[in-house]
């Protein structure tokens, strides 16, 4: 495996590359990213993944700064998986000036859910995700699944902007508890740790009475809300979506996420499920 930390090494070493799959991360790898390699890997083409912590989609007291930087060892994690090669930029390389041209996505995807208490992160993630795939070129990208809104971001990105890549969702990896891999889930205290399982447990019970037929979804979502306060989190939202448009479900959704973001101390955690729905109205 190769690591290469500037834009000119990158092109060198792609030249001839007639296709690769692409993972974009931003370090601190667990085995979720890995999961997402060897996803990557299943597409036939050699893999590229990139480590970059982008300042552009933290906000002001968001965790930029302390956010773990493990180069080494998510470079030896990477070459265990069978990477072909890193890209490892520093920030003046990847923003060599400040960086006024940007991605804009719709306000009612940029302002809605993480991005109503996370203001200009998704403007952030579409601006250096289109930067990464101008540099790297890819046929495919894999990216995953517990990032939800990220993921029918950048879908939407690749379309709208008729980029000539495959967009592969991979799987949420869960610790045995149920808790969703997470490098943020480092910050965790050890009680807090204990607790986090109730974000997904609190959507799990939201998915059940749904697919059991419960049709008051503000109610549902309100009230898993509520569970999670009386526990002590800071809930940012609880949500019940129709999972294709991101919008709230109608009668023709057939598919519904119910996506939550809450706060343990100073450690915000996301999570979401997916199911099947069909309309009891
Ligand atoms: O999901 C992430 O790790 C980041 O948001 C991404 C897609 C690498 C862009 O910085």
């Amino acid at each position: 495996m190769q690591v290469v930390h500037t834009a000119a090494d990158l092109r060198t070493a792609l030249a001839g590359q007639t296709g690769t799959a692409f993972v974009p991360t931003m370090g601190n790898l667990h085995a979720g990213h890995i999961s997402l390699v060897e996803l990557a890997k299943q597409s036939g083409q050699p893999v590229v993944a990139s480590i970059f912590v982008n300042p552009l989609q933290f906000g002001a007291g968001e965790d930029f700064e302390r956010y773990p930087r493990t180069l080494q060892a998510d470079c030896d994690k990477l070459a265990a998986a069978g990477c072909d090669w890193v890209f490892a930029p520093d920030v003046a390389e990847m923003y060599p000036v400040p960086q006024r041209f940007t991605v804009q996505p719709p306000d009612s995807l940029a302002n809605d859910l993480c991005g109503a208490f996370r203001p200009g992160h998704f403007s952030g993630v579409a601006t250096v995700v289109l930067k990464l795939f101008n540099l790297v070129q890819p046929r495919v990208a894999v990216f995953g699944s517990k990032d939800f809104q990220q993921l029918f971001v950048i879908r939407e990105l690749v379309r709208q902007f008729n980029l000539p890549i495959e967009i592969v969702a991979g799987a949420t990896l869960r610790d045995a508890d149920g808790l969703a891999l997470s490098s943020r889930n480092a910050y965790l205290g050890a009680s807090e740790r204990i607790q986090a399982p109730a974000l997904h447990r609190e959507l799990a019970t939201v998915a059940a009475a749904v697919q059991a037929g419960e049709h008051a979804l503000e109610a549902l979502a309100a009230s898993a809300a509520r569970r999670l306060k009386m526990a002590g989190w800071r809930v940012d939202y609880v949500a019940l979506r129709d999972a294709t448009t991101l919008l709230a479900p109608t009668p023709d959704s057939t598919r519904l996420v119910v996506l939550g973001a809450a706060w343990l101390g100073n450690t915000r955690l996301i999570d979401n499920i997916e199911m099947a729905w069909s309309n009891p109205a």
